[in-house]
């Protein structure tokens, strides 16, 4: 249901050699220039605009296709928000999403039987660029100060929780969890920003499925986001977002979408999540980019203790 034209930047990232560059995940030393000259580029695809936009930067998903593309419930989480809590969406592009649920345009969908709250959640979008168009000023113009923000000019990493707040619900769909190069600390941060029993959904395109059968949807390249543990066995992403204490995962692998999905739903039961290292091994700038992570532990020894698997 995502627009998945991401074919040209796979085959562009394809003549990018790996970058072995396995600092501590959360390291302050300088990237080596290639990893460097791979982020400057990632830097100009969220800068570029008009004609110079890739094909495959999609920035405009309606809730419709947020619905249609998350776990199923995430339209049970969206309809039960009440006006005190709040919905955060990582990688927001244009914000179409929440422009659509704020002014209900999809609720006939979301809400079913259910009666509608006559007050919607507050909503924040962020983005590293200011993608706002026409559409979401009309639409910020004609709800309550504040029903809806838009925030830009940082990355996630970057916000504070006095800044930010916290969340009951939180989405990223094809935002900073599929383009960050630096996925345990966005893990670990977004963490941060959920309340407890609040939900994170999102998804990763091309990656090994949890039960481990299916290939790298290019012949000739990798996962997209590729993990592996220390000894360089492979880690699937499921089973390393089930390493992370105080949440409930669930992971559904989309294999007839073209490159397939991972869904994920990561249910917050617990405050100060433990999210097991990676450090970035190699990434080459795309839509999204071509990640390969390294895990400092070699294999977990107590798999999936706090999961549950659709
Ligand atoms: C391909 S667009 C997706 C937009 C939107 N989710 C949609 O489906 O239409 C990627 C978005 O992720 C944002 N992004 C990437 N990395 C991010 C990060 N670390 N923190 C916040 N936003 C990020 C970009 O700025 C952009 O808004």
């Amino acid at each position: 249901m995502i627009d998945l034209k991401i074919a040209g930047l796979r085959i562009a990232a394809l003549l990018v050699l790996p970058i072995l560059w396995a600092g501590p995940a959360h390291s302050q030393q300088p990237a080596p220039p290639k990893f460097s000259e791979e982020i400057s580029k990632q830097d100009g695809i969220y800068q570029s605009r008009g004609i110079t936009v890739p094909e495959g930067y999609v920035i405009d998903r309606s809730l419709l296709s947020y619905t249609f593309t998350l776990p199923p419930e995430f339209i049970d989480s969206l309809a039960t928000l009440g006006p005190k809590d709040r919905w955060l969406d990582i990688g927001a592009g244009e914000g179409r999403a929440i422009c659509d649920y704020s002014t209900g345009k999809y609720d006939a969908m979301h809400f079913k039987d259910r009666e509608r709250p006559a007050k919607r959640a507050q909503s924040i979008a962020i983005s590293i660029e200011d993608r706002r168009e026409l559409y979401w000023h009309r639409t910020a113009a004609s709800l309550e100060p504040n029903q809806i923000q838009y925030f830009f000019g940082k990355r996630l990493r970057q916000y504070s929780l006095e800044e930010l707040g916290k969340f009951q619900l939180i989405t990223d769909i094809l935002g900073g969890f599929s383009y960050t190069e630096n996925l345990s600390q966005f893990v670990e941060k977004t963490l941060s920003f959920l309340k407890v029993n609040g939900n994170f959904y999102t998804l990763l395109q091309d990656v090994r499925s949890e039960n481990g059968t299916n290939r790298p949807h290019y012949p000739g390249a990798p996962f997209l986001t590729d993990l592996v543990n220390a000894d360089g066995s492979e880690l699937k992403v499921c089973s390393w977002l089930k390493r992370i204490t105080c949440v409930e995962v669930t992971c559904e692998f989309k294999a007839k979408d073209a490159p397939p999905v991972e869904v994920y739903r990561i249910h917050k039961v617990c405050d100060n999540a433990t999210v097991p290292a990676l450090s970035p091994v190699h990434f080459a700038a795309g839509t999204p980019p071509e990640r390969r992570f390294q895990s400092s532990t070699s294999s977990p020894s107590s798999p999936e203790r706090t999961s549950t698997t659709r």
